[in-house]
């Protein structure tokens, strides 16, 4: 058994990690296709991107506020500057005439009926990701999970295939049901995935730290929105992720589950863009909800 080192202490995470050349961190010497593929999803102005995350049914099925995307979500597509959602809802219901970048989940396996989900595969060919016009691809890695192992082997396959298709893979933290969420796992998880390949890694805020889990991590952070919160406090969680470091937000329920998904968005949108405060923020979804 080697012996493992202790984690580091020296985060300095006031001091931003130089790109020169590229907006992105850590994405400056990447090839012309992977950063043209970034510069679609991250807003190159702000450095920072609202991705609208509406995956959630490639393992739960009609998640609530996804029963009908064609409906709840097609309407949104003009107010986020990404979507991530499965190769499935894009060809049968993402109009093809979007301009949209698309980022495609790219693992699947076991259900929501299942106790162990971190037994998954690549569940799509990087072929197919190309054919789709995609502009990145996520999958999920089980960092600490029973198929730890396998996941990140299906994360650096795939961050083969990427590297010679262009496609910038996004590695996304899953956090199992036992496993604690803090910033010392998220440091361990998003630096993982990191080294390992992906140009970008998803993963969740955390109220103490979260700056040191950010400045360990050589690639972009976007933060996933996790379970519905009231308005103002997944505002003030998505501002303080940005102020801390992270390049945006992958957000779902937070959005598509509030009851003004429209003035949800614009007030996220603003708060990762505009720096805007979340107090600020929360006024502007309250008079975007009450003009419908
Ligand atoms: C991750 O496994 C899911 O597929 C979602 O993409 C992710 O959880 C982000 O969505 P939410 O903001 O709803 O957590």
């Amino acid at each position: 058994m080697p012996e493992a080192d202790q984690e580091g202490k020296r985060y300095q995470a006031e001091t931003p990690q130089a790109a020169p050349g590229f907006f992105l961190k850590g994405c400056h010497q990447l090839d012309w296709g992977m950063k043209n593929r970034l510069a679609r999803t991250f807003n190159p102005a702000s450095g920072r991107t609202v991705m609208l995350a509406i995956d959630h049914g490639y393992f739960q099925g009609p998640t609530t506020g996804l029963e009908r995307i064609d409906l709840s979500i097609v309407p949104l597509l003009p107010h986020c500057d990404a979507l991530f959602c499965t190769r499935g809802i894009l060809r049968s219901t993402i109009p093809a005439d979007s301009q949209k970048p698309m980022v495609l989940r790219a693992s699947g396996g076991p259900s929501i009926l299942r106790d162990e989900l971190s037994d998954e595969q690549i569940a799509m060919d990087m072929d197919d990701a190309v054919r789709l016009n995609a502009a990145g691809v996520g999958i999920q890695v089980f960092i600490g999970g029973e198929h730890e192992t396998r996941s990140i082997h299906n994360m650096t396959k795939l961050v083969d295939a990427g590297l010679r298709a262009g496609m910038p893979v996004m590695g996304v933290t899953a956090v199992g049901k036992a496993m604690t969420r803090n910033a010392q796992y998220f440091r361990l998880a998003c630096r993982m995935i990191a080294e390992l390949g992906a140009q970008y890694v998803k993963t969740y805020y955390v109220e103490e730290g979260f700056e040191t889990v950010t400045a360990s991590c050589p690639v972009p952070i976007v933060m996933a929105g996790g379970k519905k919160l009231p308005e103002l406090e997944a505002l003030t969680m998505a501002s303080n992720a940005v102020q801390q470091g992270a390049a945006g937000v992958d957000m779902g329920r937070n959005i598509f589950q509030s009851d003004a998904p429209k003035a949800m968005i614009a007030a996220v949108a603003a708060v990762v863009h505009q720096n805007m405060k979340p107090k600020d923020a929360f006024e502007l979804f309250r008079s975007l909800k009450a003009k419908g």
